[in-house]
């Protein structure tokens, strides 16, 4: 493996270098056989909060056991849980809601937004205080998102300039029931919003005018939560009646989309692929990728499906195909916002050109999505032209990228950038180098493992 270097400012401010762990993907030929991507990401952390509010034992099979799942568990540990792996199963050991402790020290966030989101809506309701820290990635996403109806709750902030981390908060109790209609599709805020309810006196109510993912309030449902969605004038509404008690579940985690759609674009580009994804989460709300790619042209077959932990799976044959580039309908993007990434790698291989709109919220992910694979894939030979909103791609027709010769692409500490273009660089012709690879870690552990075997 090559290996790039880092400066790092240490606290005495001297400068050490640390090496990056860089990789050239190359070209490997098809992807055959069978596989299955570890469990979903955004069900993984919602497990492990509710499990630590429940009183009694949670358990959990099919646990994502990336980094960003960890750095709640370890949050949720310092706020009074006890959480441990035995045997294939994660066993959670609830404080009840109203019940999490003063943490001793800082809640360190790592690269999750989910988890400081989410566990900044389970504080502004209890009575203690925690500060929130993260990597340079996290340090520079918006947290205002948040503080806005949380502050509106009766919870304190005193954040970092623009409303970022590092940030300490204070909860507080009894805290004020609201009703907030979302000024962004964030399923994140949604959620912030309703776990404060969770101990908020009263009914909370969320409006999303724009669905987003609903595994919070499917879940909440689940650990025996209050809380009714209902429709209405194209809106969702969703009500949850506080100081609630939460039951200790089993939950089973399905496979996770956002993973399996690395190895959905990686087949469909790779000519003489064949390959079956097995137990492939299909919650409406996140499938929006694969009805993108199927208009497209890509052949996407669900074999078996079935429900797992309450939500809809499938196993996914998914055979090499000629794409054709499309005008993508910005209305897909909340179903599908986390894939856009590796669907412009798909786009930079179609016939003719992909247009993207109405993609702001790419912007403040892990990384400024839109600019960083704008730039990765022009490195990688793309004909791509940046927009505000937006990527416009002009596909190669089929035919395999150049490829990076000299600079790596350069990921920003952003997991989806640096597999998105793992991918793009199994579709050129002289492979493609990533600057950074260790951020894969946060989502998709044994991803290098799984793209070796499947192209074996
Ligand atoms: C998530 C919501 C989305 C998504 C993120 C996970 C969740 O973020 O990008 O990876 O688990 O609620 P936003 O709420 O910011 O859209």
């Amino acid at each position: 493996m090559a290996l790039s270097k880092a400066a790092l400012h240490t606290a005495s401010t001297q400068i050490v270098e640390i090496p990056l762990p860089a990789h050239r993907f190359q070209p490997l030929g098809p992807l055959t056989g069978r596989l299955r991507v570890p469990g979903d990401k955004s069900i993984s952390h919602r497990s492990i909060m509710f499990g630590a509010l429940a009183v009694g034992e949670t358990r959990v099979t099919g646990l994502l056991e990336g980094e960003d799942v960890m750095a709640t568990a370890d949050a949720m540990r310092k706020m009074g849980a006890t959480i441990e792996k035995r045997g294939e199963t994660w066993h959670v050991h609830g404080v009840g809601v109203g019940g999490l402790l003063q943490p001793e020290s800082p809640l360190d966030m790592g690269n999750s937004g989910t988890s400081t989101r989410l566990l900044m809506g389970l504080v502004a309701s209890h009575a203690i205080s925690a500060t929130f820290i993260g990597d340079a990635s996290l340090s520079k996403r918006p947290m205002g998102r948040v503080i806005e109806p949380l502050s509106q709750m009766g919870a304190g902030f005193e954040a970092s300039e623009g409303g970022t981390l590092p940030l300490t908060m204070h909860g507080s109790v009894p805290a004020v029931p609201i009703t907030y209609r979302l000024p962004v599709a964030s399923a994140q805020v949604k959620s912030a919003v309703l776990l404060a309810g969770l101990n908020t006196p009263g009914i909370t109510t969320v409006i999303e005018p724009v669905p987003t993912r609903d595994h919070s309030e499917r879940m909440l449902r689940g650990f025996g939560a209050e809380l009714e969605v209902e429709e209405a004038n194209g809106e969702r509404i969703i009500r949850i009646r506080g100081e609630a008690e939460l039951k200790p579940q089993q939950v089973v985690v399905p496979g996770d989309p956002s993973s399996a759609a690395f190895f959905i674009v990686a087949a469909l580009i790779t000519e003489g692929s064949d390959l079956v994804i097995e137990n492939v989460g299909l919650n409406p709300t996140r499938a929006g990728l694969i009805a993108v790619l199927r208009q497209m042209g890509g052949s996407i077959e669900e074999l078996d499906r079935r429900e797992v932990g309450g939500e809809p799976v499938a196993d996914l044959r998914v055979r090499h195909s000629l794409l054709q580039g499309i005008a993508v309908d910005p209305a897909v993007a909340p179903s599908m916002i986390d894939e856009f990434p590796v669907l412009f790698v798909a786009a930079a291989l179609a016939q003719g050109t992909t247009t993207t709109n109405g993609l702001d919220e790419l912007r403040v992910k892990e990384s400024d999505r839109l600019s960083a694979m704008a730039a990765a894939l022009m490195l990688a030979g793309a004909r791509v032209e940046e927009r505000e909103d937006g990527l416009v791609i002009h596909g190669t027709g089929g035919d395999p990228l150049p490829g990076t010769s000299g600079e790596p692409v350069t990921t920003h500490l952003d997991h989806r950038i640096a597999m998105s273009m793992a991918v793009a660089g199994l579709a050129s012709r002289a492979g493609v180098e990533v600057d950074d690879t260790s951020p894969i870690a946060t989502s998709f552990p044994n991803f290098m493992t799984l793209l070796e075997a499947a192209t074996a």
